[in-house]
C-alpha cells in the first residue's frame, strides 16, 4: 500500500520563532518519514505582505536552511518553493471562481491581518484559495499547522467539495494536524507568539538574543509560579522535572529565567550550528530537485483538472 501524504508550508516572511517550531516544524519532523512528505516555501503567500525583493530572497534562503537544520532530510521529503510550480496559482484561480466573496470575507486570518493594519490587497483576500491549491494539488491527507490555520484547512475542504460537486470527484478532503499543547505557543507577553506582536523567541538566534528575549518575559507577581516563563519552559523540559525546579526556586524569577535560557540554548544550539553551515548553493540545489518532484505530480493533476472544467480541448 502506498503511503499517505503529508504537506505543510511556511511563508518566508521573517525569522522563524519557537512558536513556528513547536507548532509546525517539530510535528512535521516527528512524523514525516511515515508519510510521503512535502514541505513548501509559501513565497507567493508572502508576497501578500512583502514588497522588498532582496529581503524576500534572503528569507527564502533562510527558510530552506531552517527546514534542513531542524532535521528534514531533503532526500526523504520534497522541499520546494510554491512559485516554482505555477500549477498552484493556476488552480487557485479555478477555486476563486467557485467560492463567493462573502465566504472569503469570513476568514479570521484575513480580518485579523486587516485589523492589524495590513493592506487589504486582493491577494490577501483570496489567500485561502491559494493555500487550498497548495494542499489539494498533491492529494494531501494530513496538514500539520498551528491553531490559527485551522479555518484555512476547513476552507480547503470546502474548495475540494465545491469542485467535486461542480465537476465530479477530483480532490481528496485533507485533515489538519494540530497538536494539543503546542497549537498556540505563548510569546514573551503571554499572548500567542507571533512575529507581528514582537513577542518572539527566535529559533536561530544567538545565545545573547535568546537571553534578551527570555529576560523580557512578563512575570506576574500575584502568582507564585511565573506562568509565562513556565508555559515556554515546558516545551523544553518534562513537566515532572519542572515541578521540582519551580518548587525549589519558588519566587526566584530571575533564576528560573536563567534556567530557561540554558534549556533553550541546549536545545537549539545543534540546530543553529547546522543552519549556519548550509550554503546558498545547497539551498538552490535542494529547491531545484524539489521543484522537479513536485512539478511531476502537480502537472498530472492539473491536466485532469483542465479536462474536467472544460478548458482543455
Ligand atoms: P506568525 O504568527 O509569527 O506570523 P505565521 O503566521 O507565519 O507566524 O505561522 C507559520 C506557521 O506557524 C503556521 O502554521 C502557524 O499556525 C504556526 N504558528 C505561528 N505561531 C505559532 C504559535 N505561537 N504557536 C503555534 N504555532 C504557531
Ligand atoms: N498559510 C500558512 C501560514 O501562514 C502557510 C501556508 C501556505 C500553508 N500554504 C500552505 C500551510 C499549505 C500548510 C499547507 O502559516
Amino acid at each position: 500500500m502506498s503511503k499517505k501524504r503529508l504537506l505543510t508550508g511556511l511563508q518566508p516572511s521573517g525569522d522563524l520563532h519557537i512558536g513556528n517550531y513547536f507548532g509546525v516544524l517539530k510535528p512535521f519532523v516527528d512524523q514525516y518519514e511515515q508519510y510521503e512528505s512535502f514541505l513548501m516555501v509559501a513565497d507567493y503567500h508572502a508576497l501578500t505582505s512583502k514588497k522588498d525583493s532582496e529581503n524576500l530572497r534572503q528569507n527564502i534562503f533562510n527558510i530552506v536552511r531552517s527546514y534542513i537544520a531542524v532535521g528534514v532530510d531533503p532526500k526523504k521529503a520534497v522541499i520546494f518553493k510554491q512559485s516554482d510550480v505555477p500549477e498552484h496559482t493556476e488552480l487557485a484561480w479555478i477555486f476563486n471562481c467557485l467560492v463567493s466573496v462573502p465566504f472569503l470575507m469570513q476568514a479570521h486570518s484575513y480580518k485579523d491581518k486587516v485589523a492589524k493594519g495590513l493592506e487589504a490587497n486582493a491577494g490577501l483576500f483570496t489567500y485561502p484559495m491559494l493555500m487550498a491549491a497548495d494542499i489539494l494539488l498533491y492529494d494531501t491527507d494530513v496538514v500539520p499547522v498551528g491553531e490559527d490555520q485551522r479555518q484555512h484547512i476547513e476552507y480547503t475542504r470546502e474548495a475540494a467539495a465545491k469542485f467535486n460537486h461542480a465537476f465530479g470527484e477530483s480532490f481528496k478532503e485533507p485533515k489538519e494536524l494540530i497538536l494539543k499543547g503546542v497549537g498556540v505557543v505563548p510569546g514573551t507577553d503571554g499572548q500567542k507568539m507571533s512575529k507581528s506582536y514582537g513577542n518572539t523567541i527566535p529559533l536561530f538566534g544567538t545565545k545573547d538574543e535568546i537571553a534578551k528575549t527570555v529576560m523580557s518575559v512578563v512575570t506576574d507577581s500575584s502568582n507564585e509560579r511565573p506562568e509565562n516563563v513556565y508555559a515556554i519552559h515546558k516545551l523544553f523540559r518534562p513537566e515532572a522535572e519542572l515541578a521540582m525546579l519551580y518548587e525549589e526556586k519558588k519566587g526566584k524569577y530571575k533564576d528560573l529565567k536563567e534556567e530557561l535560557i540554558e534549556d533553550v540554548e541546549k536545545y537549539v544550539a545543534p540546530m543553529r550550528k547546522r543552519y549556519e553551515k548550509i550554503t546558498e548553493s545547497e539551498v538552490k540545489k535542494v529547491l531545484k530537485e524539489g521543484a522537479k518532484r513536485a512539478q511531476k505530480l502537480a502537472s498530472a493533476k492539473m491536466k485532469e483538472v483542465r479536462q474536467k472544467v472544460g478548458v482543455a480541448l
